[in-house]
């Protein structure tokens, strides 16, 4: 399905998107088919969401595709998984890259099978100086890992821990933080994804299970965002 994005004003765009991309093993329940065959469909609603912020104009989309903790999965999802991630890039990084997309991976990739670790290497080394659309990967990724590797990267260089400087050290440093969070699948939780990132984040909860999630359901989410009134804890402008 194909769907006008709402006419917003550039102000009113999230510059950083991130997504929590939850519900593809449920999707395929309803189906009747095994859960690989919602991840399948997980990935096709992936590609369709690169290209519909790359259209509203999005600077930066974070999507969380495996988290630490989905290590715990049977070894058959996990493996399942891997070689999905694997087959993946190989298809999509030739065409992000045309289309001026830079690709990177955040997480803990020390348990990741070599194979991957060296696309993921690659792909990052192709695009590295494109300007375009700025999409992020979360594998083998946790909140707390992220803050820790921070701290623990200041420890050993000798330097005070203070907001500003584990800022300066997460995973991706150069990006602002994100200004909605996408949640499908129904879930209120956060799921150890970008803890620190997440403090002032709009919170955009559905129950749309990640495979249908598509333009339309983008395009809500964006206007939702637009209406939003970020305070930062100060008090409304009238006032
Ligand atoms: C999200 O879908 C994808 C990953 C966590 C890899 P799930 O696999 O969690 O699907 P549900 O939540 O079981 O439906
Ligand atoms: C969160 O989904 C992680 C990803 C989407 C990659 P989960 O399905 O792992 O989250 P929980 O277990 O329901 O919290
Ligand atoms: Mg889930």
């Amino acid at each position: 399905m194909t769907s006008d994005l709402p006419n917003l004003p550039d102000a009113r765009i999230p510059a950083h998107v991130a997504v929590i991309m939850d519900g593809n093993g449920r999707w395929a329940k309803q189906r009747l088919r095994p859960r690989a065959f919602g991840h399948q469909a997980g990935v096709k609603s992936a590609r369709r969401i690169v290209r519909a912020s790359h259209k509203a104009g999005v600077k930066a989309l974070t999507l969380f595709a495996f988290s630490q903790e989905n290590w715990q999965r049977p070894p058959t999802e996990v493996s399942l998984l891997m070689g999905l991630f694997v087959r993946t890039l190989r298809r999509e990084v030739g065409s992000l890259h045309r289309n001026g997309v830079r690709i990177r991976f955040i997480g803990n990739h020390g348990d990741f099978p070599a194979e991957l670790k060296t696309l993921m290497q690659d792909a990052e080394a192709l695009t590295r100086d494109n300007l375009g659309l700025q999409l992020i990967i979360a594998v083998g990724y946790g909140g707390h890992w992220d803050i820790a590797q921070a701290a623990g990267s200041l420890c050993r260089d000798g330097l005070p821990i203070t907001p500003q400087a584990i800022e300066s050290r997460l995973a991706v440093a150069d990006l602002p933080h994100p200004d909605l969070l996408i949640r499908t699948g129904g879930e209120k939780r956060l799921s150890n994804f970008l803890m620190w990132q997440l403090a002032y984040t709009e919170l955009h909860l559905v129950d749309t299970l990640w495979p249908d999630f598509d333009e339309a359901s983008f395009a809500d989410a964006l206007s939702w965002y637009a209406s939003r009134d970020r305070r930062y804890g100060r008090v409304p402008e009238a006032s």
